[in-house]
């Protein structure tokens, strides 16, 4: 039973042009111990998967339409997306939590960062309030905020994009949950906060043995922390397997254009140009036949315009790879 796993998880937004499906029929597991990396292009729906989990979706346009999020909570397995909303508030902070890709989502602007981090320290550990004050510090010690200290008492607009990133890292991170969806956790960052951050997940995930969700754009960041992959297109879940079997050997015409796209310092000069994707991700609301990725994929036939291509399973030695495409790249 693995920590965490989305069986067909389906997600429909309501708006004024229409029901959009957002995700559809995603399925995905996270073992404890583990770094997932879900990866796509903006709109493909890698948030709302996260959103869908925790319980978070903006209410009233969003709604879990069908699937289940399950959550294996030392041995009792809850279902996320039936539990209510003071079950799941018990798990998150505790359990769950969720470093958001827009840090003023989950920072209170009236409250000094101090006090937020000692409420959860309060709150879900019980700590006593000068224990807290000095876990807090130790916390932001860790997510490489200089004179710690001395940034408790400062509100979060106070602090630069940069630093309020840091501080939601702290406290998704305060409670030590089981599992942590971190959504874009480094993009606004520098590169060397960046790699401090990645070696924080990476430290949490060794000490606490934590199953982590890693959403991102940047596939350098994938090749340096996933143990598997999943690549999203269009709300659907179109290859996922070993980060290093997807990385080296691409099987999905749209894995492989994203890897292309991505520059490579280790490539010699113009060794390999780099690629753009051409065309754009398709609306929603207006998704192509058959393969959503038809219009856009070198590879694409008659059947890709047709049908919908279902998952199919490689077993590869290190796992087993998922893909749904009808030609396959041949690497
Ligand atoms: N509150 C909302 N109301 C209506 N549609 C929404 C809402 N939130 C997201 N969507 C739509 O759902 C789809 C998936 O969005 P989502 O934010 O999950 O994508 P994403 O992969 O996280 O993109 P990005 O990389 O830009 O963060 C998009 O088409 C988006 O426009
Ligand atoms: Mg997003």
């Amino acid at each position: 039973m693995p920590l965490f796993a989305l069986e067909a998880l389906t997600v429909d937004f309501r708006t004024d042009d229409g029901v959009l499906r957002a995700v559809d029929g995603v399925s995905l597991a996270v073992e404890a111990g583990e770094i997932v990396c879900l990866v796509g292009e903006s709109g493909s729906g890698k948030s709302t998967v996260a959103l869908a989990a925790m319980g978070l979706l903006p209410q009233p346009a969003g709604r879990v339409t069908s699937g289940a999020a399950w959550l294996d909570d030392d041995g009792a397995r809850t279902d996320l997306v039936q539990a209510g909303e003071r079950a799941l508030a018990r798990l998150r902070g505790r359990r769950l939590a969720m470093i958001f890709q827009d840090p003023m989502t989950s920072l209170n602007p009236y409250l000094t960062v101090g006090a937020q981090l000692s409420e959860v320290l309060e709150l879900h550990e019980g700590l006593a309030h000068a224990a807290a004050r000095a876990r807090s510090t130790e916390l932001l010690r860790q997510v490489g905020i200089p004179a710690p200290e001395s940034r408790l008492d400062e509100h979060p607009h106070r602090l630069s994009g940069g630093m309020r990133q840091r501080v939601m890292i702290a406290m998704a991170l305060a409670c030590r949950p089981k599992l942590l969806f971190a959504d874009e956790p480094t993009t606004a960052l520098d590169v060397t906060v960046q790699a401090q951050i990645l070696e924080l997940l990476c430290r949490e995930r060794d000490a606490v043995g934590c199953g982590i969700l890693l959403i991102t754009h940047d596939l350098g960041v994938v090749a340096r922390v996933a143990d598997r992959v999943a690549v999203m297109y269009a709300g659907r879940i179109v290859e996922a397997g070993p980060a290093r079997e997807v990385l080296r050997r691409p099987r999905h015409p749209y894995t492989l254009a994203l890897l292309r796209a991505v520059p490579r310092v280790d490539a010699e000069a113009d060794a390999e140009a780099l690629v753009a994707i051409p065309g754009a991700p398709p609306s929603p609301l207006a998704l192509p036949t058959g393969c959503a990725f038809h219009p856009r994929c070198a590879l694409a036939e008659a059947r890709c315009r047709e049908t919908r291509p279902e998952e199919r399973r490689t077993p590869t030695a290190a796992g087993d790879v998922r893909l749904r495409c009808h030609v396959e790249t041949s690497p």
